[in-house]
């Protein structure tokens, strides 16, 4: 079921179809799955929008609220809304197992974000401990979840997580990924908005990691086949890669983007829920373990199924300058990485 379709779904009342049809004449992407979904950091600039779009979805059934301040305003506000997702909020460390425990999804929004002049790098210090505590407390009341991690560092903090995860005995690289759907929502905006295309149906799979120049589009592999000429595939491919930034600097220091994000991780969370739940065909970009690259982790277009992040459908055949932008991004995208491991084991 796409984004959308749910609520597509939910207008036409999927209760009402389960109760007037035998059960067996349902289809499965009709009758909702009981998940339960955690999100971590949940009162912040994306955790709220993010939890509000996981409340409107007919598959969650238990939505389970964390932060460190004011989880209880959220989840009470939350909680009046006419969907099926009852509504837990969980505030403080004491709280915390409460909210992860037999989650089968966790989104991890918690941290600081850039102010202007500010690298994704620059919030490694803060962000790191608090990902770190968070994946352990997954570690033990939810082992078996999917782990979405969004707080930045990207290309640091799901190695962190994998380290931890690693040490509880309980790591599956196919049940951790960092969020980089934003990269691909940007990215299929400005493409629709060069070619004059409708943006529902653009698809650009975006590799890499996810910070500057380690955000690498492959505008040569969009769906529909675009074509630009060299110096507008340079333009636009650095618009993409800047394109945090831009939203940095137009916040002018109240944060980075929010609205988008929230977007981009339900889309991430509606396909990976509708996977899990047997679904065929959910493919989306995300950073996990990877060994299409000499990178331990790299982002490629991945085919969701039941256990996860089943199955690494690699970078494709790659244009001269894609080659060449995967070159510039290898040194930084690989000590991102050894930061981030290093972190947990030293
Ligand atoms: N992956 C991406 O594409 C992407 C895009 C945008 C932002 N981000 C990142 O997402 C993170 C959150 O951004 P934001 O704009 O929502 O920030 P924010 O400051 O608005 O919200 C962060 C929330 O995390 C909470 N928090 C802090 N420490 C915590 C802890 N130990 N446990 C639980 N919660 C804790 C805060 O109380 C706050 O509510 C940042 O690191 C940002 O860089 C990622």
């Amino acid at each position: 079921m796409g984004l959308f379709a749910w609520t597509v779904c939910f207008a036409l009342g999927c209760v009402t179809v389960q109760e007037s049809y035998p059960v067996s004449s349902v289809s499965k992407s009709v009758c909702p799955q009981n998940a339960k979904v955690a999100v971590l950091g949940a009162s912040g600039g994306i955790g709220q929008p993010l939890s509000l779009l996981l409340k409107n979805m007919p598959k969650v059934s238990h939505l389970s609220l964390y932060d460190i301040a004011n989880t209880p305003g959220v989840a009470a506000d939350l909680s009046h809304i006419e969907t099926r997702a009852k509504v837990t909020g969980h505030q403080g460390p004491d709280q915390l197992q409460d909210c992860v425990k037999g989650a089968d999804l966790v989104l991890i929004p918690a941290g600081v974000p850039r102010k202007p002049g500010m690298t994704r790098d620059d919030l490694f210090n803060t962000n790191a401990s608090i990902v770190r505590d968070l994946v352990t407390a997954c570690a033990q009341g939810c082992p078996n979840a999917v782990i979405g991690i969004i707080t930045n560092p990207v290309n640091s903090t799901v190695p962190i997580a994998a380290e931890v995860l690693k040490k509880a005995g309980v790591y599956d690289k196919q049940k951790l990924a960092g969020v980089t759907s934003l990269d691909v929502v940007r990215s299929n905006t400005f493409v629709a908005e060069a070619k004059g295309l409708e943006v529902a149906k653009v698809d650009v799979p975006v590799i890499g990691g996810h910070s500057g120049i380690t955000i690498i589009p492959l505008l040569s592999q969009a769906n529909p086949s675009v074509s630009f000429p060299e110096e507008e595939r340079e333009r636009l491919t650095k618009r993409i890669q800047n394109a945090g930034t831009e939203v940095v600097e137009a916040k002018a220091g109240a944060g980075s983007a929010t609205l988008s994000m929230a977007y981009a991780a339900a889309r991430f969370a509606d396909k990976m829920l509708e996977a899990l739940d047997g679904g065929e065909g959910q493919v989306e970009c995300a950073y996990v373990e990877s060994t299409e690259t000499e990178a331990k982790y790299f982002a490629t277009p991945i085919l969701l199924g039941k256990k996860g992040l089943e199955k690494n459908l690699g970078c494709g055949k790659l244009i001269d300058y894609e080659v060449k932008l995967l070159k510039e991004a290898m040194d930084e995208l690989n000590s991102n990485i050894k930061k981030g491991e290093d972190f947990v084991n030293k």
